[in-house]
């Protein structure tokens, strides 16, 4: 077992698990500043391995939490480091796949997305990493996909998303394909590269879109 500080937070995790990306603290800074124009209401963070971006988000807002990963090594840890972080209490950590952890009534002012979004072709390149936690399919958006249809199911009215992929292709394409399925009414509204990090944060809503190409 290893520990690293990531923003408020010390978190665990072991060599079973995705390795916490320090960058990615960006994620849970953005989410943070979204947080409060929204509606009032908890938070959920899709794929959360061991939970680092959203109990940092968590210790910075009195919103309750809920992780859901389906990885079970994941999950003991993102308790673990929930009570750790005196959040327990308002931590819930949901084991499975992410379709099948929510009841069709829950509504969230914020949701968290980390899918894997590694190209299936290009995973040998990390062979620290567990293939389960970085393998997105072909096109490394197969996860993300079902992130979108989860977010769109359970985003409350006026709340927003923050979805980490791995480049501006991938942003670029995640916005066509939400332009071409309209009925989960979600939009990308603005896409945000982080410097020195290895992936891309997109802010989504039910807002009409701002910016980006046509
Ligand atoms: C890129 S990792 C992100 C983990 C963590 N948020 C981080 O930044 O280290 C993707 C996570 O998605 C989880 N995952 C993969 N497929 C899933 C699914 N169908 N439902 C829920 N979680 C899934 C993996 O177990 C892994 O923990």
């Amino acid at each position: 077992m290893e520990t690293m500080p990531f923003g408020p937070l010390t978190v665990r995790f072991d060599a079973r698990v995705l390795r916490p990306r320090p960058w990615t603290l960006a994620q849970s800074r953005w989410a943070a500043e979204l947080l409060p124009r929204g509606p009032l209401g908890p938070v959920l963070e899709l794929c959360a391995g061991v939970g680092h971006i959203g109990l940092a988000l968590a210790a910075n807002s009195d919103r309750d939490l809920v992780l859901v990963d389906a990885d079970r090594h994941a999950c003991d840890h993102a308790r673990s480091n929930a009570e750790e972080a005196g959040l327990a209490a308002r931590v819930t950590v949901r084991h499975g796949p992410m379709q099948e952890m929510l009841a069709p009534t829950e509504r969230f002012a914020m949701v968290l997305a980390d899918p894997p979004w590694v190209p299936s072709t290009e995973v040998s390149r990390f062979p620290a990493d567990p293939r389960g936690a970085i393998d997105g399919g072909p096109d490394g958006l197969d996860l993300a996909r079902l992130c979108v249809a989860v977010i769109a199911r359970h985003l409350a009215d006026g709340g927003a998303s923050v979805l980490q992929l791995g480049d501006a292709t991938q942003a670029e394409e995640m916005r066509r394909y939400l332009r071409a399925h309209p009925e989960l009414d979600l939009r990308v509204v603005t896409v945000r590269t982080v410097p020195g990090g290895a992936g891309v944060l997109l802010h989504l809503s039910r807002e009409r879109e701002t910016s980006g190409p046509s």
